[in-house]
């Protein structure tokens, strides 16, 4: 099964987020936008693993969450990968406290290292994002890009990561495998 563990932003803050994409989604007819259903923060991406890795990676995922306390992020300004100019995905980005982020990342792809799971991209730079909209063909998205940089979504307190399982087709599907929280804010 294909897995990843990810941050789920809360109901207000994808609200927010959707009320911003909105504008752009009739205009720019070649990309293929996201549901909100869909919009979460990898923390890492595991590609395939065997059903029989789960319960050495779910304690692994567990003992990673509780290594780390919630944090504050919101959602902010936007980019493409690998462009603007030649975009395949377009996504808006993170602010708030980045390096908890990457920590508690870090923390993630170790654990599924341990379990025997090792996330396919670990090493290579860990850039947290919310994939808005993705297209198979190089769009030019510079202006969305601009007119989106000034956003800043309201901020919520990272305090759980998920296991989900994705599934491929038409449109992808997500299932909840498990959650784990983070130990409680201590400011
Ligand atoms: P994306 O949103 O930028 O596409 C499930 O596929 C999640 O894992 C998506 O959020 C996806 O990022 C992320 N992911 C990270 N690396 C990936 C990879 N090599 N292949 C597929 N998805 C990846």
């Amino acid at each position: 099964m294909r897995l990843f563990v990810g941050l789920a932003p809360p109901a207000v803050v994808l609200d927010d987020l959707e009320a911003a994409c909105a504008p752009f989604r009739p205009q720019a007819m070649d990309l293929r936008w996201t549901s909100r259903e869909l919009w979460h923060i990898t923390l890492a991406f595991l590609g395939e693993v065997g059903e029989e890795t789960l319960p050495k990676l779910m304690p692994r995922l567990e003992r990673a969450a509780r290594r780390h306390s919630a944090f504050g992020l919101s959602l902010a300004s936007a980019g493409a990968f690998p462009s603007p100019a030649r975009a395949n995905v377009l996504w808006t980005g993170l602010s708030g406290d980045r390096k908890a982020l990457g920590e508690l990342a870090m923390s993630v792809s170790a654990g599924a290292r341990r379990a025997g799971a090792p996330p396919p991209d670990e090493g290579r730079r860990y850039r947290p994002h919310v994939t808005l909209a993705r297209c198979r063909a190089p769009v030019d998205v510079r202006r969305i890009v601009s007119e989106l940089s000034g956003y800043e979504g309201p901020t919520w307190a990272a305090a759980e990561i998920y296991l989900i399982r994705s599934t491929l087709g038409g449109s992808s599907r997500y299932e909840t495998l498990g959650s784990w929280k983070l130990r409680p804010r201590t400011d």
